[in-house]
């Protein structure tokens, strides 16, 4: 089963938490960007207007990555404004039609708060059913130990 975890982030921990899941699967790991600086507070701000808005349109996968290698995908999305992130959801909406039949969701948040149901919502975008999702609090949290857990029930 060849497996490819995609992440974006702005600070790291998505990039850890995907990181360890291709660690534990035997997966490729491949970042993806819409290429805008979001470091410090403006970067902060940017990222919650580009949410709001919804004005991200350039996405693409860094190393020239073909998805159609693959017979899964998991993609790692920090959560912003209350949902995965506005360069997860254009990731998805751009290359989801040329993403494997299995799909699944890896979101990181600060909140308690589980983010199952609007994980879930990105399957409209997807244009299919994903094969599973998982909700990742990296504040006061294990994150790691989280993340190894979701990664076993793929193996
Ligand atoms: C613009 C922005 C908005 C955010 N909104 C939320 C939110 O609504 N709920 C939440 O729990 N965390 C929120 N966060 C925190 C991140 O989701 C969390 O720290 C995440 O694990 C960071 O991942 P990263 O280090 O890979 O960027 C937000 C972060 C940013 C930058």
């Amino acid at each position: 089963m060849k497996t490819l975890c995609l992440y974006y982030t702005r600070t790291n921990k998505t990039k850890e938490v995907m990181a360890n899941i291709a660690k534990i699967t035997g997966g490729d790991v491949a970042e993806y960007t819409d290429g805008k600086d979001r470091s410090g507070f403006s970067g902060y701000v940017g990222a919650c207007f580009a949410t709001v808005n919804n004005t991200i349109s350039k996405v693409s996968v860094k190393g020239g990555i073909d998805l159609k290698g693959y017979d899964r995908v998991i993609i790692g999305m920090p959560v912003w404004v209350e949902g995965p992130c506005a360069v997860g959801r254009a990731l998805i909406k751009k290359l989801g039609g040329a993403m494997p039949s299995e799909v699944y969701y890896v979101v990181t948040h600060m909140s308690k708060f589980d983010y199952a149901a609007k994980i879930k919502a990105m399957d409209k975008l997807l244009g299919k059913p994903s094969a599973g999702y998982v909700s990742i609090r990296t504040k006061n949290n294990d994150y790691i130990k989280d993340s190894a857990a979701f990664a076993k029930t793929l193996v």
